[in-house]
């Protein structure tokens, strides 16, 4: 059965704080190589920054996303964009490559999502994507582990994340059908513009929404706290670990 997160998703909420996200895009759109004239799935695609990029090189692009804010701020750029989890696609055969970014982390089982994407694909077709590695925002999941035990709660339980290694997910390829053409961890120290708060207002629901509501903003605190003397600049600039895995894959029959 699909583990959905709790995460709320506001588009407008991520154009202001997480914008860096599709913006760091650019060199997973560059490995995918879109061509002219090629259909392209672009799973979890957000508000369709990248699907834009992608439909820009005459590719007909199809953006799927489990949430639907997301996916109303993708369709008013003019895309063709679903409300679908990762964990429920349904194409057959109809798309030369799937392209993913900074999504795939969010969506478990792996062996759900990995299936569609091998049925999506025509024989052949490429599935090209980055996602959180292994040990990706190390410090800030040590973090939220250290402030949620004091209340009980076991973080790591409660994460909707699984980062894992070049070595897990080459696996996972192979296991569902697909044969690994690259497949690299890459660290990406990343500045959060909007900073360590509303970074975990952003994306960390599923921990602090396990407390009640008055201990949330307390809770918070700590983490921050905690953490600003590890991911804080001397200039004050918040630069979180995050570390990409980053692959090209075919499906192999
Ligand atoms: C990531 O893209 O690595 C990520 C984003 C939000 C939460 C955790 C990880």
């Amino acid at each position: 059965m699909a583990e959905l997160s709790r995460q709320h998703w506001s588009a407008e909420r991520y154009a202001q704080t997480a914008h860096f996200v599709p913006a760091l895009g650019g060199p997973v759109v560059e490995l995918l190589a879109p061509q002219a004239g090629e259909r392209i799935l672009d799973l979890g695609c957000g508000d369709g920054v990248l699907t834009e990029m992608i439909a820009a090189s005459g590719a007909a692009v199809v953006a799927v996303d489990a949430a639907p804010d997301m996916v109303a701020a993708a369709c008013a750029r003019g895309l063709d964009a679903r409300i679908v989890a990762g964990q429920h696609l349904r194409f057959d055969g109809e798309f030369d490559a799937v392209f993913s970014n900074a999504a795939l982390h969010w969506m478990r089982p792996a062996e759900a999502v990995l299936a569609g994407v091998h049925r999506a694909l025509k024989a052949g077709g490429r599935f090209v994507g980055e996602m959180g590695g292994h040990n990706n925002t190390a410090a800030i999941m040590v973090a939220l582990r250290a402030v949620l035990a004091r209340r009980g709660l076991d973080a790591q339980r409660l994460s909707p994340w699984w980062f894992p290694s070049t070595a897990a997910w080459g696996a996972r390829l192979e296991a569902a059908g697909f044969t690994v053409d690259q497949i690299a961890i890459v660290p990406r120290p990343t500045p959060l513009p909007a900073g360590l708060e509303a970074w975990l207002d952003t994306f960390a629901d599923d921990f602090f929404g396990a407390l009640p509501q008055a201990d949330r903003r307390p809770a918070r605190a700590e983490v921050v706290d905690l953490l600003r003397p590890i991911l804080m600049d001397e200039r004050g600039t918040w630069i979180a670990d995050y570390v990409r895995l980053r692959f090209r894959a075919r499906r192999a029959d």
